[in-house]
């Protein structure tokens, strides 16, 4: 899709749907009001009327209740309103008029309104063989955003709010295949064609020989139960060349059984979904460089299936992580952290990295406890917390912050290993995780976000059920606040 920002009126747009906002207490213009269907413009919010139907230019109206209480997350929603009339009329090209709105402002307003197209044109067919019958509509081609003058800007934001949720739909395209099909050494070759595409990015892949010689024990032990090859996926992005570097770590179990601590059955299918953190972390740093983006970042992306098998790590085992920490592994469903450790070590260790943010479907307790409204930030440092809550905030993939306590650090001290992969206790399971990871960040500024309940199943209109590409909008949205100028 292409979104281009607009000075002249909407009528000298060509365009096979227009579309404006009714504010309530305001007037439809006088340009429409003779227009068939006008009488049925309601201005609440989400109500949407079709004027002139029949014409190849259709008209949509759409309410956009208290102008005051108007917000860039009610704008995604609105916008994911009108991509479904696009879909239902089949309209290829969109112009919209959003001058005149108090809030949010005009570049806000354009970021979530690209957004919620984008987001909400989402599909992944790949597997029927039939299309749905309500599903016609080819995809949208073109947005044009009548902003009145165009700020430099808000250009700049359009465009990168394109380019976000474009990357955040090739991750809804990866949370959505099956382990069967992306494995970790298909993840690792999307890694190889981003640095095939961008000269900035370079990738190096580990297997599982050089995971086990290098003492990944975490990585080594999880992918044991496997078949497939575990691969630690390292892409490095030159934004800058010198300075601080960013370093990001994803969580990419491409499915997760739980292993010898098997899940239950029913909804095991969803653990493919597990590899969440790791496509968003990967299609963020594609995304930056796409918009070359000046900052320095090294991420790190531990891929492996979490299986039973004879080969499979046992609860009570004993695993060294990179770095010479010793973990028991209490229960072997407990794997995202073992991953992690690794990974976080090696980010600071091995590539440099100054300060981290990790992302990962690492609890369930984080879905018990903030549902799929907000992810769980963890973090022992309040700078680059803002930073990641702000970014959170402008793009409303919404964080919330759970503390980090001494006592519950003594959770996961082990009798006979230095710390335990889980406590029986069943406490604060989003925390203890968190408190795991501390272990590994050297005391780097660290911020870790569990989107166990964000990656997925959402239901806000523009994400719908299934795949969200949580965090890849965030991430990118902090890369530009961490940018140099
Ligand atoms: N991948 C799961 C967490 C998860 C739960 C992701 C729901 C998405 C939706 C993770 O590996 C896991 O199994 N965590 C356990 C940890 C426990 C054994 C300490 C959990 O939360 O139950
Ligand atoms: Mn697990
Ligand atoms: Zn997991």
């Amino acid at each position: 899709m292409q979104v281009a920002l607009a000075d002249s009126p909407l009528t000298e747009l060509r365009a096979d749907l227009h579309v404006i906002t009714l504010a309530a207490g305001a007037e439809l213009p006088s340009e429409y009001t003779s227009a068939p269907g006008a009488a049925d413009a309601e201005s609440g919010f989400r109500k949407l009327a079709m004027l002139r139907p029949e014409r190849p230019e259709r008209l949509l109206v759409v309410g956009i209740g208290n102008a005051e209480e108007l917000d860039a997350e009610k704008l995604r929603v609105l916008a994911a309103l009108v991509e479904k009339q696009s879909r239902r009329y089949e309209a290829k090209r969109i112009a919209w008029d959003l001058r005149g709105l108090s809030n949010p402002t005009a570049e806000e307003a354009v970021a979530a309104v690209t957004e919620g197209l984008v987001m909400a044109s989402f599909r992944f067919d790949r597997y029927r063989s039939r299309k749905p019958d309500d599903d016609p509509a080819p995809a949208l081609e073109n947005l044009e955003l009548v902003v009145g003058e165009a700020s430099e800007e808000a250009s700049g934001t359009a465009r990168r709010a394109l380019v976000a949720s474009e990357a955040a739909n090739r991750v809804r395209t990866l949370q959505s295949l099956p382990a069967n099909e992306l494995t970790p050494s298909a993840l690792a070759d999307r890694a190889a064609e981003l640095a095939d595409r961008h000269a900035r990015i370079t990738v190096r892949v580990l297997g599982r020989e050089e995971i086990v010689e290098r003492g990944l024990g975490g990585l080594a032990a999880v992918g044991s139960g496997a078949i497939q090859d575990p691969k630690l996926i390292t892409l490095r992005y030159e934004g800058r060349r010198g300075g601080e570097v960013l370093g990001l770590v994803g969580k990419a179990v491409t499915f997760d059984s739980g292993g010898i601590s098997i899940k239950p059955s029913v909804g095991m299918h969803e653990m493919k979904m597990d590899m969440s953190g790791g496509a968003a972390v990967l299609e963020a740093v594609a995304a930056i460089a796409e918009l070359g983006l000046t900052l320095d970042i090294v991420a790190a992306i531990p891929a492996t299936e979490n299986m039973p098998s004879g080969n499979a790590m046992r609860p009570g085992d004993v695993i060294t992580q990179l770095g010479g920490k010793t973990v028991e592994v209490t229960n072997t469903d407990a794997e995202g952290r073992l991953i992690l450790a690794d990974a976080l070590t090696w980010c600071v260790r091995e590539q440099g990295a100054d300060r981290l943010v990790d992302l990962a479907t690492l609890t369930g307790a984080v879905v018990v406890g903030l549902g799929s409204t907000y992810a769980a930030l963890i973090a022992n440092d309040d700078e680059l917390a803002a930073q990641v809550t702000a970014a959170a905030e402008r793009t409303g993939e919404l964080a919330w912050r759970l503390p980090l306590h001494p006592e519950y650090k003594k959770l996961t001290e082990g009798t006979i290993t230095d710390l335990v992969n889980s406590s029986a206790k069943r406490k604060a399971g989003t925390i203890y995780a968190a408190s795991f990871l501390e272990e590994f960040v050297d005391e780097r500024p660290w911020v870790h976000l569990d989107i166990a309940g964000t990656a997925w199943d959402v239901g806000r209109d523009y994400v719908g059920t299934g795949p969200t590409g949580f965090g890849v909008r965030l991430l990118v949205e902090l890369a530009r606040s961490l940018s140099s100028a």
